[in-house]
């Protein structure tokens, strides 16, 4: 949701910003702009598309300046409404992040005093909010921040001083610590090229970055924020010779359910559950495929513990008064900047909720929030699609489940066992993928299709649709099997294929019945199931089977499946993959 970036030291500014940009394109990448500091006047390139290069003698050898991918939300996507936006002398260029709710009545009465504006976006206030303060540029920042109503991560330069001033509230921002220069992003990939030690900003942390360092305040305090190891490598956020980020990421599906264990498991399951003593309830809250995490935890932690748990859309969380205040409420979150996730989170603990975290980013907003955090351990992921983060929510949410258990020390040993092959599993997926490519070629003719599944694999079905609609643009939708019969049925027919994630529980005969429902309507069937089941192929026009685990680890095979099934059916109808259009990484905007 929009990248920013800011560079102060001794390397040429536009390089590495650019650099970063393009690391930081899956948050936004509607249009892109740069601003650097030469001499004693701004350069400025803005345009619409994706990032493209510079003229280096453009910008030549400025060492000070700022970078920005949209993704739009005031202003359709234009050269003008690109950032960085200036004031009217074109004196102080400003980056934003977030939104800023009274930009209209702050436009009006800035116009009213005479300055004029050139794009429809409500960043460009800030840039003239700065220039009506006097003083030093922290100063005026200050000053213009301080009448913001909205989520913001700003960061300004001007050529009058030699420095960057950059602020936060409510949206993410890093300061990177190099040798003798300074970074400033949204997140940590943008910057792994150039160092790993990073400060976490805070709301209300605004930093001024010199040359020879930087200096923090919270809402004008002076504060010390610890220097933090960024444990990712640059290897993580690069292709490596696969053809999209996508890809790569199904691929270390293996390595990142291997470190989601090891981090919290021995010989037994070392996850700290103090935060479950004495709660009625779970209350899940998250969105899109953070939320068919949450789903399928219910399913396990429900069967598992006994405990109920609710599952809530974030973004609807805050418009009901369900009692939750001896609930432990769960924000489950990848990147640990959703908006809605946050928003909901910060009502929960305002009515007296518990909450937990479980997040894949160290630093990240929800582990402000959030009085417990769960990690998991997937490593950066840059394809806008969720895979692998989705994958090691599933394992944690299984860890969950297993401690919260009352099962025999034995029975656990046994589940830690068979948890441990599952990386085996999921290679054997990935090595045998020809049938699901054979099917996808089949499926990129369709223009709507169903998922179903019951119990635990219906959030299977919903992550399934949901990872084929957004990256080939196919209209999909995930259902309950038993569901269809109730409206949906009406769009059976040859032209509707039925993708089913079956699994053989007690949920399978019955499944098996909605199968020959489907099939009486003529619709074409495509079976996920595991190798075991021999069944399925009597029922089906194409199976693909998965290896056999234990059945609370089905999501975890099937969805691997499912996940490569949506990115070759994309493929062949040529999709940009990785940064499917309309959507960004990110969304940190409710
Ligand atoms: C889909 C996808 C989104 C995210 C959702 C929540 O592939 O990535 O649906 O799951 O925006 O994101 P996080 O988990 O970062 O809160």
């Amino acid at each position: 949701m929009c990248g920013i970036v800011g560079y102060i030291g001794y390397r040429k500014a536009h390089m590495v910003i650019i650099n970063a940009l393009k690391r930081l394109e899956y948050r936004g990448y509607d249009s892109w702009g740069v601003a650097v500091v030469q001499g004693n006047k701004l350069d400025i390139h803005k345009q619409v598309g994706a990032i493209g290069e510079i003229e280096s003698q453009e910008f030549g050898e400025a060492t000070l300046g700022i970078g920005h991918t949209r993704w739009a939300t005031h202003g359709k996507p234009s050269d003008v409404n690109a950032h960085p936006h200036l004031d009217c002398n074109g004196n102080i260029a400003v980056v934003h992040n977030g939104i800023i709710e009274n930009y209209l009545s702050l436009k009006n009465d800035l116009m009213k005093e005479g300055h004029k504006f050139v794009s429809e976006t409500d960043t460009e206030i800030i840039a003239h909010l700065i220039e009506k303060n006097n003083g030093s540029l922290e100063n005026a920042v200050f000053s213009a921040i301080s009448v913001l109503k909205g989520s913001y991560a700003v960061v300004v330069i001007s050529p009058d001083e030699r420095k960057i001033v950059a602020c936060r509230n409510k949206s993410p921002l890093i300061l990177g610590v190099g040798d003798g220069e300074f970074f400033v992003a949204s997140d940590t990939p943008a910057i792994l090229e150039y160092t790993n030690r990073v400060v976490y900003l805070e709301d209300g942390d605004t930093v001024v970055i010199t040359d020879s360092g930087y200096e923090i305040k919270n809402n004008g305090i002076k504060v010390e924020r610890m220097v933090e190891l960024v444990p990712w490598s640059l290897d993580d956020a690069e292709k490596s010779g696969y053809e999209h980020f996508m890809l790569k990421e199904i691929h270390e599906t293996p390595r990142v359910i291997e470190e989601t264990i090891a981090g919290h498991v021995s010989d037994t399951i070392e996850l700290d559950v103090s935060f479950a003593a004495g709660i009625s309830e779970l209350v899940f809250v998250a969105c899109g495929t953070s939320l068919h995490a949450a789903i399928v935890g219910k399913y396990i932690i429900e069967e598992m513990s006994g405990i109920p748990v609710r599952v809530e859309y974030a973004s609807e969380f805050n418009y009901h008064t369900t009692p939750i205040s001896r609930s432990l409420v769960v924000g489950i979150t990848q990147s640990g900047e959703t908006a809605d996730t946050l928003e909901a989170l910060r009502k929960a603990k305002g009515n007296g909720a518990r909450i937990l975290a479980i997040t894949n980013v160290l630093g990240s907003s929800v582990t402000r929030v959030a009085d417990y955090v769960i990690y998991t351990r997937a490593g950066p992921e840059i394809g806008v699609a969720a895979t692998k983060t989705f994958i090691a929510q599933l394992v944690a949410l299984c860890l969950v489940a297993l401690k919260l258990s009352m099962l025999p020390r034995s029975e656990l040993e046994r589940f830690i066992l068979e948890m441990r092959l599952l990386p085996e599993k999921i290679r054997k997926i990935l090595d045998e993928k020809e049938k699901i490519k054979e099917i996808s070629e089949i499926l990129a003719e369709f223009d709507n299709m169903m998922y179903i599944g019951r119990g635990i694999a219906f959030p299977v079905a919903l992550e399934g649709a949901l990872k084929m609609k957004e990256i080939s643009y196919i209209h999909a939708e995930g259902y309950p099997a038993g569901e269809l019969k109730h409206g949906p049925f009406a769009l059976l027919g040859e032209k509707t294929p039925v993708i089913v994630c079956i699994i053989r529980d007690e949920t399978y005969d019955i499944t098996l019945s909605n199968i020959k429902e489907v099939k009486a309507r003529d619709s074409p069937v495509f079976a996920f199931s595991d190798e075991k089941d021999r069944e399925i192929d009597k029922y089906v026009d194409y199976a693909v089977k998965t290896p056999e685990v234990d059945r609370i680890f089905a999501p975890i095979v099937l969805s691997v499946a499912l996940q490569l099934l949506a990115y070759y059916t994309a493929r062949v109808k040529g999709c940009e993959i990785d940064k499917p259009r309309h959507l960004a990484k990110s969304v940190t905007v409710e």
